[in-house]
Formats: C-alpha cells, structure tokens, sequence
C-alpha cells in the first residue's frame, strides 16, 4: 500500500484530471493572502463554489494550517496549500482566476494610501509570479491602496509584455454590497432586491455611488442622499473604527470577493448578461482607470459600459474623485517606474 499522504494525492489529482476533462465542470482559481482576515472566509467560500474544481492557497504564514481545514468541507474542489515565496510559482501554475488579498489592512486613523508603501511591493512581486506561470489568468485585486495597486499591477504585466487589460479588474464589489444594504435600510426593502451602480475608485471621495440610478427606481431627499453617499464612502472606516486596531472589513470583504469572484467565473464559462462594477482600464473619463459597469465573459471584461446620466450632484462628485484618483494612480505606475 502506498502511504496515505500519496494515496490522498492520488485521488486529488484523479478527481481534478476527471473534472477538467468534464470541460465546464471548474475552473482553477488561486488565493494569495488566504491566510489573512479576508483570506481565509475568502477560501470557505471559494471552497463551496461549484465552478471551481481546484483551490489553491497561497500565503507566507499559515498557508498548511488553513489548507488543512478547508480540505475537509466535503464539497468538489481539491484544495492544495503554498507557503512561502519558493513556492509561489507552484501556487500559480495554471490557474484561471488569481485573487490577490495579500497585504497589510489599516488601522484606526489611517487612509487607504497609507498601505502603499508595504503593499505595492507584495502586489508587485505576487504580480511578477503571474507573469511567469499563468499571464491568462483573470487577476482581482482586493489589497489596498486599489486605485494604485491595480495601475502596478497593469505596470508589471506591460513590462513583462504580457498585459491584457480585459482580465485585470481591481474588486471595489464591496462598495456595491455596502451601498445596497444601506440604500435598503432607507428604503425599508430587502437589500437582495437593490442595485446601486458605484463608480469612481476605492477610497473616500473617489467612491462615488449613483444614486439617482438605483434599481428599482426611486428617489431620495438631499438629506437622504447626504447621508448615503457619506456612509457609503466611509463604510470602511465605519468598520475600522469598531474593529478599534485589529484590522478592517474582512468578513463582508469575503462575502463581496466571493461574490465579484463566480460573476467572472460565469463570464469566463460563458454565461449571458454578466454584470458587475469594478476597477478597471477604462475610457468611460480621461483617466486610464475608472471603475464602472463592466460586462464579463469569456476573456474577462468584455465590455466597460457608460457611466449613463448623473445629477448635478453627483458631476461635482465625479469631479473630487477624478481629482484623487489621477494621484493615486500616478503613484501606482511611478513605482514602478522609480
Ligand atoms: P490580513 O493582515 O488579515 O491578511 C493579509 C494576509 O496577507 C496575511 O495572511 C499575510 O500573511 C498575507 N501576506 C502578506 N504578505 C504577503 C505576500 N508577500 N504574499 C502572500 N501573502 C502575503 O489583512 P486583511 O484584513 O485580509 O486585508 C488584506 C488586504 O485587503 C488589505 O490591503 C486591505 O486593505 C484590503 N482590503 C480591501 C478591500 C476592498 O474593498 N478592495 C476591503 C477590505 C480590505
């Protein structure tokens, strides 16, 4: 008998080789970060998804440990774990979607742009990886500063010659999920039924919702919208601040990154009407990052749809957010470029 270790191996790469073969039967998708806050509720519920065939999790601590657990949920995907740098391009190889949580989370009183200088190098060198062993994969980018560390990650894949913008998209879903639940709560409905289009980037005035093209339609008073468009912008500071040190939004963030995840799973297995904000090259402004409605499908965006009309409120808002947002990505490319 072989050892159990190869045993189990044996199996695992059975049922992964039987389920690629059943063509749209999974997809591949990588973690890196899976140990962290996001993470590991981020595994849980890649581990339940039914397109993904194979899971792998990547981080520079605890990568065993939590690989270990999820293993033995008792749905279809295989999951395997990666530790450390030496075996990131192991973590990579051949996989179809990459999500990128990996990174320092803030802290109370902090911005977003304060992570940029540790962050930037991870999502540099995880960035590097991707270049090497699966340039095709569909990369989201959750780690913080997104409006910068999307435009290095663009920066690193046009270096290396193998950027493709329709599979590069910055994951801003968490602002959808808030704005829905908080649109909701006003509106005295459920937040499964509310759709609020939210563009512009992901930090402070640069999350910009659209208010006036809330589905189902409906309208609000200026203290409603006031106060919507405040929470909305700072629901992530709401949660830094209640969380008082030990990190920011993660268990929402997972919900959010595992939702935005199966909506490009979908695309890429071809399903119809795929729709989702997010950060992404774009030419919807005169900046080379925006996020909007994007249509996913078999390539990653296949289409980045048009802001549509805006009230005067919510011109002077795109305005503030265009402003910060050509900073942060300017910081972003620079860094690579130093
Ligand atoms: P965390 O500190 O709990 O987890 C981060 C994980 O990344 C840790 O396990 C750490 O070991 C790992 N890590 C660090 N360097 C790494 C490297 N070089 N390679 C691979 N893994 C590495 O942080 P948390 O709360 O999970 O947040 C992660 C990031 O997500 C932060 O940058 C945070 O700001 C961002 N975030 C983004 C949101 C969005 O809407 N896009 C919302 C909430 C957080």
């Amino acid at each position: 008998h072989p050892p159990v270790s190869q045993m189990e191996e044996t199996s695992l790469l059975r049922r992964a080789n039987c389920r690629s073969k059943g063509g749209a039967s999974g997809f591949k998708v990588a973690i890196l970060g899976a140990a962290g806050g996001i993470g590991q509720p981020l595994a849980l519920l890649m581990k339940m998804n039914p397109l993904v065939s194979v899971l792998h999790l990547y981080d520079v601590v605890n990568a065993p440990g939590v690989t270990a657990d999820i293993s033995h949920m008792n749905t279809g995907a295989v999951v395997r774990g990666f530790l450390g740098q030496p075996q990131l391009e192991d973590a990579l190889a051949g996989m179809d979607l990459v999500i990128i949580p990996a990174g320092v989370p803030r802290k109370p009183g902090m911005t977003r742009d304060d992570l940029f200088n540790i962050n930037a190098g991870i999502v540099k060198t995880l960035c590097e990886g991707i270049v090497k062993c699966c340039p095709k994969a569909i990369v989201n980018v959750i780690s913080n500063p997104v409006n910068s560390t999307v435009p290095i990650a663009a920066e690193v894949f046009k270096k290396a010659g193998t950027y493709d913008s329709k599979r590069l998209l910055g994951v801003t879903m968490l602002d959808v999920v808030r704005a829905n639940t908080f649109v909701a709560e006003v509106l005295g409905i459920d937040p499964r039924d509310v759709n609020v289009p939210v563009v512009g980037g992901h930090a402070g005035v640069t999350i910009l919702p659209l208010l006036s093209q809330v589905n189902p339609p409906c309208s609000f008073t200026p203290e409603e919208i006031s106060y919507l468009t405040n929470r909305i912008q700072n629901g992530g500071t709401e949660v830094v601040e209640a969380k008082a040190g030990a990190g920011s939004a993660t268990l929402s963030m997972a919900y959010a990154a595992a939702k935005f995840a199966d909506a490009c799973l979908r695309g890429l297995r071809g399903d119809a009407g795929v729709v989702e904000c997010s950060f992404v090259a774009s030419q919807v402004t005169e900046l080379p990052f925006f996020a909007s409605k994007v249509r996913l499908g078999r390539c990653g965006v296949e289409e980045v749809l048009p802001l549509g009309p805006l009230n005067e409120f919510e011109r002077a808002g795109l305005e503030k957010a265009k402003k910060e947002l050509a900073v942060s990505i300017q910081k972003g490319v620079s860094f690579i470029h130093k």
